[in-house]
């Protein structure tokens, strides 16, 4: 089938080449010249396991290509996918421009019936104010053609988006039209194979569905790190919490890891903007504040933890970091807790030794040269000269250090550990002192 897929993000890009994967032939528009000449190079933007051979593999069998001519990417597809941005605006609301701007390209291009499917995260009633800017272009223009808007949210995880886009768990189709229905289902009949993943409702619950899921999740995390900060206060373990609530199914064990505060370009964004979107309605979405309140102060809690073991000393400290990108398996650095973390040290004086497996371009890129972050070409680099170690990322290359190494290279043998990655009882044989999240200091 001939798809169209406008903003070639995350979302977009990852849904392009998986659809050009199983055969449809599709063509991705974006507005950014060099990211299209970059894409045609094999040069991807992101970085995300298994998408670069992805990519270049369908682009050079001539299933998917990247332009920034919009009007041959509306004659292209009789799907056009949006998979634009949809920033958080200063109140926190998503800002729509780019997902209208995209509907008013393609109502001034079309010449022939679309079925125009929204995939960025928007609001509920974004498919309203999609299909009523696309008709007054219509009418504007004196064309008079017909077309769908379906809401089909998209629920890739950083880090495991190909394989989220290649096996969903569930392929939600917001529309009222049968017809349209019946295209998506044919589009995605190569995801659907095993048992019918295809849940079908009206437009603005699949709008709605998309938020609830997110928020639910982004609730779980929070819930977690409010009983852990209880549990060091009652000297109680929030491992042995966890494991003891995870295994009643309906709680489950996925998404209850306490830590440093969720990051990213989603569970921050799309909390706020329910919170916004709830008051526009005359609602107040008490939980959801809560969760974002929760998790604001998490981010914090690593700094908390340095700040009184050194009694606010920490002029000159020189810290080990490990872990910069918001979660393993990605380079993203939005909203990551290491930010937060680096920051309130800069502030009180400390400088920052940092690796990350992937992100250090990406930090390079947010804090530029300053003389207080060295970014370090090792994990075992990194703490040269440290005083202390700090972990905000739980990738697996952290998951078995050399303890007597951390022991030796550090001033004070001391880990703060954002993601409870260690047995305190193991670290304390190697001598080290060992912070962890919900845990408190272990010796
Ligand atoms: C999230 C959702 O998981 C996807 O289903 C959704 O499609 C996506 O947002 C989106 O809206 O596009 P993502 O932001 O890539 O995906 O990352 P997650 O794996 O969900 O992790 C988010 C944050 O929560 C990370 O900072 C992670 O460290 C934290 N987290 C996760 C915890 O602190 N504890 C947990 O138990 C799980």
């Amino acid at each position: 089938m001939k798809v169209t897929v406008f903003g070639i993000g995350y979302v977009g890009l990852v849904q392009a080449a998986v659809l050009a994967e199983v055969g449809h032939d599709v063509v991705c528009v974006d507005v950014d010249q060099a990211k299209v000449d970059n894409l045609k190079k094999g040069i991807i933007p992101i970085y995300e396991p298994g998408l670069t051979p992805l990519v270049t593999s369908n682009f050079e069998a001539g299933r998917v290509d990247f332009t920034t001519d919009a009007k041959m990417g509306v004659e292209h597809g009789d799907l056009i996918f949006i998979a634009v941005g949809t920033p958080p605006d200063e109140d926190g609301s998503a800002d729509l421009k780019y997902v209208l701007k995209v509907a008013e390209t393609v109502a001034s291009h079309m010449t022939s019936h679309k079925i125009i499917i929204n995939k960025s995260t928007v609001p509920v009633g974004t498919a309203d104010k999609v299909k009523a800017k696309v008709q007054s272009v219509l009418e504007e223009k004196n064309k008079a053609l017909s077309f769908n808007v379906v809401s089909n949210p998209e629920f890739l995880k950083e880090g495991a988006a190909v394989n989220d886009c290649m096996r969903p768990d569930r392929i939600i189709l917001g529309t009222d039209d049968a017809k349209a229905e019946k295209k998506l289902r044919e589009l995605y009949a190569p995801f659907n194979r095993n048992h019918d993943k295809v849940i079908v409702m009206d437009i603005r619950s699949a709008e709605l569905t998309k938020y609830a899921a997110n928020c639910m999740l982004a609730t779980k995390i929070s819930f977690m790190n409010e009983m852990a900060n209880l549990a060091e206060r009652f000297g109680a373990d929030i491992e042995n919490v966890r494991k003891g609530i995870g295994s009643d199914p309906r709680i489950g064990y996925q998404f209850i890891y306490p830590g440093c505060g969720y990051g990213g370009s989603c569970f921050p964004k799309d909390v706020q903007a329910l919170i916004r979107s709830a008051k526009t309605v005359g609602y107040t979405a008490e939980i959801l504040e809560s969760v974002e309140a929760v998790n604001y102060r998490q981010k914090e809690k690593l700094f908390e933890y340095i700040h009184a073991h050194f009694d606010g000393q920490l002029a000159g400290k020189k810290v080990a970091l490990w872990g910069l990108s918001f979660k393993p398996n990605t380079d993203d650095m939005r909203e990551a807790s290491s930010r937060v973390l680096m920051e309130k040290l800069w502030q009180a004086g400390a400088s920052v030794q940092a690796y990350d497996p992937e992100a250090m371009e990406e930090t390079q890129r947010i804090y530029g040269s300053r003389d207080d972050l060295s970014l370090m070409g090792t994990k075992e680099a990194a703490l040269d000269g440290a005083d202390f170690l700090v972990i905000c990322t739980e990738w697996q290359a952290f998951r078995a250090p050399d303890f007597d190494l951390i022991r030796n290279k550090l001033s004070t043998p001391l880990i703060f550990d954002g993601r409870n990655l260690f047995d305190p009882a193991l670290i304390a044989e190697y001598g080290v002192h060992y912070y962890a999240i919900g845990r408190g200091l272990s010796v």
